[in-house]
């Protein structure tokens, strides 16, 4: 597949493979971006900034909507893309593609109502007859580092909100699921935007740093890993970075909720949805002890109807991880839980890539599964005597991303959103649901910054005043 450079096919000799972790099989090819190549889609980034910030809404929306109805129309060769590159189940693949569809509508909504705010002055008598415009303009090109675990609708998620505000935009997809973002990279290829408005760059991590220093980029968006997240910020203080980190959600079920079936059906399946490569994939439960071993026990048997197997085969719930180092790692955390007394309830295997589906209890709390981000198939269940005893352990992370509160109590649910250091609280279910028009990120250290397309806009722009004087208001 040919790379993107300031809208226009490009490929070099410097072949990728790009194979699935299930089976090793061939997804597709394309090549690294050349040094030369990306500096051209830097360049053109940076010429046609002032021309894109002021397309007219209606052409910046109009080619969101074009990318939103051709995702929609091709959703089942992208599903099978993804898939194909990542070893995503086709289930949640199909899934991905509907939210990207959703996500670049979304966008192009957004951008037809983008219109700042007024703010009248005349509250003191010195400015009288005064009348503020508050507009938002573009900070300038935005360079998009995505991660492998939704390689279209996170890439979607830097792209859509770019185009919308009218700031171009270059991506760097992951190395190891290049494809779908190039797919992609055809599909804006359709559309009248110009040219240096958008670019789809494969290239290596260990090439990504000229990119995140190139003073023509001052805007850096990563989603991905904390120590990379934080060197980009450490190397390049005065950017604007937004960083998506990870997490290590949880989810609080309540002695009030009444469908403690539904309620761990949900905690199983949210937490093996996509190998649990998903930093809100459920990785902590607390039960009140009065309802633990009822969830505990539904919480397993769900877990152990899970379909692992191939990846395409609609029934499959849960497949590889991305690469087999990464479930050895899983394995090896595992084994450290274990090695101080943690009993697995169920799974606790890996083959290859393939790490079953693991349930475990009695986790000492500083061991990596509880503490550090699993990004694998593995959930630990924890009794607690009270719910202020919950909100503790959930808030004795250094993540804080989302968390799920199973409970009917309304008075609960606000006092959850204040106590809380998280970025959202999910009421009545897991902490994995996200909608794609709601603000999405974390604080402490699971990022800074909002993605959720409105709140992308916001973020990528900045506030101008305009003060019109001598008006009657
Ligand atoms: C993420 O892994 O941060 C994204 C989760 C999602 O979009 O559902």
């Amino acid at each position: 597949m040919n790379y993107w450079v300031a809208g226009q096919a490009a490929s070099s000799g410097d072949v990728v493979e790009v194979r699935s972790p299930h089976d090793g099989a061939l997804a597709g090819t394309t090549s690294w971006a050349t040094p030369q190549d990306v500096e051209r889609a830097v360049a053109a980034a940076h010429a046609v900034a002032p021309e894109f910030a002021v397309l007219p809404a209606h052409a910046r929306a109009a080619a969101l909507d074009h990318v939103s109805r051709r995702l929609a129309e091709r959703a089942d060769e992208v599903a099978a893309l993804i898939t194909a590159e990542s070893g995503k189940p086709v289930k949640w693949s199909r899934i991905e593609v509907n939210r990207a569809v959703s996500t670049f509508r979304w966008a192009a909504e957004e951008a037809r109502r983008f219109s700042g705010d007024l703010q009248r002055l005349d509250t003191d008598p010195g400015a009288t007859g005064r009348l503020a415009l508050v507009r938002r303009a573009p900070r300038g090109p935005v360079l998009g580092i995505s991660p492998f675990n939704f390689p279209l609708n996170l890439v979607a998620h830097k792209v859509a909100p770019a185009i919308a505000v009218g700031a171009p935009i270059i991506v760097k997809p992951a190395p190891a699921t290049p494809l779908v973002a190039l797919l992609l990279g055809s599909l804006l290829a359709e559309t009248d935007l110009p040219a240096g408005s958008w670019s789809v760059l494969p290239v290596p991590n260990s090439a990504a740093g000229g990119l995140v220093a190139d003073p023509q980029l001052p805007v850096v968006s990563f989603t991905g890993s904390g120590p990379v997240g934080y060197s980009i910020l450490e190397t390049v203080p005065r950017k604007h970075v937004v960083l998506e980190l990870g997490g290590n959600a949880a989810a609080i079920v309540c002695p009030d909720w009444t469908d403690l079936d539904w309620a761990a059906q949900r905690i199983a399946t949210f937490a093996m949805y996509q190998g649990g490569q998903s930093c809100i994939s459920v990785q902590r439960v607390y039960v009140h002890r009065d309802v633990y071993d009822a969830v505990a026990d539904a919480v397993v048997a769900h877990v152990r109807k899970l379909g692992t197997g191939v990846p395409r085969d609609p029934a499959t719930d849960v497949g590889p991880l991305i690469n087999e180092a990464a479930a050895e790692r899983v394995e090896a955390w595992v084994a450290e839980a274990v090695e101080a007394g943690a009993r697995v309830l169920t799974g606790g295997t890996r083959e290859g890539a393939v790490y079953a589906p693991t349930v475990l209890a009695d986790v000492p709390e500083g061991c990596k599964v509880v503490a550090e981000e699993v990004f694998g198939p593995v959930v630990v269940l924890a009794p607690v005597d009270s719910v202020e005893e919950a909100f503790d352990k959930v808030n004795a992370s250094r993540f804080g991303l989302q968390a799920g509160l199973f409970t009917h109590d309304v008075r609960l649910a606000f006092k959850a959103s204040a106590r809380l250091a998280v970025g959202g609280v999910i009421v009545g279910d897991v902490p994995s649901f996200r909608a794609d028009q709601m603000p999405y990120g974390g604080v402490k250290e699971s990022g800074t910054g909002r993605e959720g397309v409105r709140a992308a806009m916001d973020d990528l722009t900045e506030q101008h005043v305009l003060v019109l004087t001598g008006v009657e208001l």
